[in-house]
């Protein structure tokens, strides 16, 4: 996704640009580019803007000389409209160079004010929807830049989360959140902003995230919030919970393998004063839920994208072990779209790590529209879902800023055990099922870092598949949501096809594929489907299948086994799923792909 970045304050505006823009490389971009006011050294009595397609270190290379201000913005594109180049590089300009826009977010109706633009006689500098908004400031004879911005975005149909300069209001950026995230940092005698606190924290952890339909105006010593009515609004300053040297890679080559190895730690933090041991069960205090609105849940319905869908989906299998109340995970992009049936006896629980993803942020708005009850199992502190929903459950995993989610998506599985314990234990589970529960999960970032000190056995077997043509992964009911994730990080950081199947599901149609090229990765938990699992295994080799187990024991039908400390039943999913968070990384590795950048994703999904 799209990342934006400004500063406005004392300091040469340009290194803190482009440090800000590095800081958001991960979100996936394809082309990056600044403007910054030139107090009057640059074209059109201001502005001075350099754009490159490519990597932040191609625009460092192409900043010129004293290319110097004390106010600007930048911005890394993630092409929606018009395919990556130098004229598509934000920031955009208006007619007369008095005006650069920077915009993360899509514009619906671009092409319709394209065309009544052109038809005024504008040209158009690059194929983007952003320029329009660029030439819309532009032609704006009001009297101050916060009313040009306003009479423009009234006109804008879509998201945007964006910031303007102008060459005529040397003093002030406007910024502007629809959709895609603002955060405002409060300096010293200084006012950042950016889209995600990664670029703000290594100068203050004081934000202030804008919500939908919200404006502000830094200068260099304050900053002024207002929606895009005009009316103010108060925005409270929050302290980002993470230290800057957390989004650090810390030594490690990729910031994939500093946070698969980091779980341990991660997964300690979300366990970390919530355990209560006299009733053998776990505080949530954020829920606002109390215990006679808990047991008037009928059902849960979790929603979430990807990785955050998959964690649900263990999520579900443990509150209907736990808490013996139905509950199912769907992905947050089907359920806004199929005009959902909104039951107010069911608790929805949105997930999400960035808590930025449209798809599943619109879910979320969609079921406040029609009065639903929404919780939230999200990681960024004060994002938009965590904002819009009632209540919920952050899983401090820390900053994952790799594209590939591992330590937030075992987090958020853990999360969901403690909320289902919860939900459990106001109901019928036993003190004594309770208590087994808190041993288990007390074991898990100890039984984590075997798992990861099997890292080198894992690594040579990610060598020996890492010639796949495509993969099967597959899984009974514990197993399967490993299995989807597993499949999901293998094609994703490796592009190696790879799909997942419930184990049952292989003789309906999906044997065919099985053959020496194809190899399988079966998850098989020691539970009462361990000898059908077994069975499977026979099926795969009678068919010249090659397997890689992941069990509890040596599987002899397998061709590689990875052992797996067992825990509690109901938990052994969460650690069935970090060797082969490892498997995927070191078939990245083995195939020379770009692992924290995956080609082609990003990562926060601010765009339907
Ligand atoms: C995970 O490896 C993927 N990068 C992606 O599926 C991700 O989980 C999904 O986009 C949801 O993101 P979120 O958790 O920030 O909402």
């Amino acid at each position: 996704m799209c990342g934006i970045v400004g500063y406005i304050g004392k300091r040469d505006a340009t290194p803190l640009l482009l440090e800000g823009l590095q800081r958001l490389e991960y979100r996936g971009y394809d082309s990056t580019g600044l403007a910054i006011h030139g107090n009057g050294t640059g074209r059109a009595g201001g502005l001075r803007t350099v754009k490159a397609k490519g990597r932040v270190r191609d625009l460092r290379d192409r900043v010129p000389e004293r290319f110097t201000g004390t106010t600007g913005i930048a911005h890394t594109r993630w092409a929606t409209h018009g395919a990556p180049s130098d004229e598509n590089a934000h920031p955009h300009q208006d007619a007369g160079g008095r005006v650069a826009v920077v915009h993360n977010g899509i514009f619906d109706n671009a092409g319709e004010l394209r065309a009544r633009l052109a038809a005024e006689g504008v040209e158009f500098a690059s194929e983007t929807d952003t320029e329009v908004l660029a030439h819309l400031i532009g032609r704006s004879q009001a009297p101050t830049l916060e009313e040009r911005v306003r009479e423009a975005l009234a006109r804008i149909e879509g998201t945007y989360g964006v910031a303007v300069l102008h060459a005529d209001f040397p003093d002030r950026i406007v910024v502007a959140r629809n959709g895609s995230p603002v955060v405002l940092g409060i300096g010293e005698h200084e006012m950042l902003f950016a889209s995600d606190v990664a670029a703000l924290v290594s100068h203050t952890r004081q934000v202030v995230t804008l919500g939908d339909g919200e404006m502000a105006t830094l200068t260099a010593g304050d900053y002024r919030t207002y929606t895009t009515e005009g009316s103010r609004t108060s925005a409270t300053p929050t302290t980002v919970e993470w230290e800057a040297e957390s989004y650090d890679m810390a030594g490690h080559d990729t910031y994939m393998h500093k946070e698969i190895t980091e779980q341990a730690e991660a997964v300690d933090r979300v366990l970390r004063g919530r355990i209560d041991d006299r009733f053998a069960t776990v505080r949530l205090g954020g829920l606002n839920m109390d215990a006679r609105e808990a047991r008037g849940v009928r059902r849960v319905k979790i929603l979430g994208c990807g990785s955050a869908y998959h964690a649900g989906m263990i999520g579900a299998q443990l509150i209907e072990e736990l808490a013996r109340i139905p509950a199912d995970a769907e992905p947050a992009s089907e359920f806004r779209y199929r005009n959902p049936v909104v039951d107010p006896d069911t608790l929805y629980v949105a997930v999400s790590q960035s808590g930025e993803t449209y798809d599943t942020l619109a879910a979320v708005q969609e079921l406040k529209r029609k009065g639903a009850r929404v919780l939230g199992v999200v990681n960024v502190v004060g994002s938009a879902i965590a904002r819009e929903t009632d209540g919920g459950v952050y899983v401090h995993a820390g900053p994952e800023v790799c594209v590939v989610s591992t330590k937030c998506f075992t987090n958020t599985a853990v999360a969901f055990a403690l909320l289902a314990l919860h939900l459990g234990r106001i109901r019928d589970l036993s003190v004594a099922d309770g208590r087994r529960i808190i041993s288990g999960l007390r074991r898990l970032p100890g039984q984590i870092a075997e798992i990861l000190a099997q890292e080198e056995a894992i690594a040579k077997l990610a060598a020996e598949y890492a010639d796949a043509k495509s993969m099967m992964f597959v899984g009974r009911v514990r197993g399967y949501p490993v299995a989807r994730e597993a499949a999901l990080k293998l094609k994703e950081v490796s592009y190696i096809h790879a799909e997942a199947y419930p184990a049952s599901e292989l003789k309906h149609g999906p044997l065919a594929l099985i053959e020496p090229a194809v190899p399988t990765v079966a998850v098989l938990p020691e539970d009462e489907l361990l000898e059908k699992n077994r069975a499977t295994l026979e099926e795969i080799r009678a068919r010249g299948g090659r397997i890689l187990a992941v069990a509890h024991a040596e599987q002899e039908k397998a061709d590689h086994t990875v052992v797996v400390p067992r825990n509690e039943v109901e938990l052994d999913p969460i650690l069935m799923s970090v060797p082969l968070q490892l498997l995927a990384y070191h078939t990245a590795l083995a195939l020379g792909r770009d692992i924290d950048r995956p080609r082609n994703l990003a990562k926060s999904v601010t765009v339907e």
